[in-house]
């Protein structure tokens, strides 16, 4: 039986030991993306269960270029997430989908900001293709408070988020490891992608303490000398804490 998006990537993490997402983040607009993007995901993927690309690295690459480094993700058994953070009308978001999961993405990142009808359409367009939706509930860097903290109705604009993602049937939600009184109110609610792990300020082992499931990195990993030593590095703190 065909296994959904969530059921993959729970898989990947429990045989890879690793719920580290690595961010192939390229540092600058450079030349050779897809040497860069094949080196760091051979280099790594002991120690992680996906990989997430980047609107600036799916950019300027072409549909094949991509094609090809999601068949290396899958050939290393991991998942491939598409963060274009997808914001729009139901029509352009679906379109949106279908390239991306013909390129081989196995998930997408959206933003509940589009309303309850059109995240629940999006989310059934990527099951119909067997692919997930994680849906953003607070972002990492410091600006997030100026719209996803927002008080709405007495409360976080975050809370009608997380709601409307669970109530779409979203496959997982994203909070910052920098914010952690709100990942142990969202903890077990939905799996929680939590960014912002080393250059942004956040702690792993606190993270996955404070309830996050899936831990997004990239500058830590992909811009140290021995992005490897690194990332096997932060697996073996987050198995302690867990074990
Ligand atoms: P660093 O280098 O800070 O990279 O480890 C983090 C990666 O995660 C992305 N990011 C987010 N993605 N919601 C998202 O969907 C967020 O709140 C968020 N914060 C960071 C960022 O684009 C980078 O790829």
């Amino acid at each position: 039986m065909t296994r959904s998006f969530r059921e993959r990537i729970a898989k990947a993490a429990a045989e890879k030991k690793s719920p580290i997402v690595l961010a192939l983040d390229p540092s600058a607009s450079k030349r050779g993306l897809p040497q860069f993007a094949v080196k760091t995901i051979r280099a790594v993927e002991q120690h992680i269960c996906a990989v997430k690309m980047n609107f600036h690295l799916i950019l300027p690459l072409s549909a094949s270029e991509i094609s090809r480094i999601n068949t290396l993700v899958h050939s290393c058994g991991l998942q491939s997430i598409a963060d274009i953070k997808l914001n729009d009308i139901e029509n352009t978001n679906e379109v949106a989908v279908d390239h991306l999961t013909r390129m081989g993405f196995d998930a997408v990142i959206a933003n509940p900001f589009i309303g309850r009808s059109g995240l629940a359409a999006l989310v059934q367009k990527a099951h119909r293709a067997n692919a997930g939706v994680i849906a953003l509930v607070y972002m990492s860097h410091p600006g997030a408070k100026e719209g996803f903290g927002l008080e709405v109705d007495g409360r976080g604009l975050y809370m009608a988020f997380l709601e409307r993602a669970a109530g779409a049937g979203a496959d997982g939600i994203v909070v910052g490891a920098t914010q952690l009184d709100i990942l142990r109110q969202v903890a077990k609610k939905l799996p929680v992608y939590s960014p912002g792990i080393g250059a942004q300020g956040g702690d792993a082992e606190q993270a996955v303490r404070s309830g996050a499931d899936y831990l997004i990195i990239g500058r830590s990993i992909v811009e140290a000398a021995q992005p490897a030593k690194v990332a096997k590095e932060i697996q073996n703190k987050i198995l302690s804490v867990r074990k």
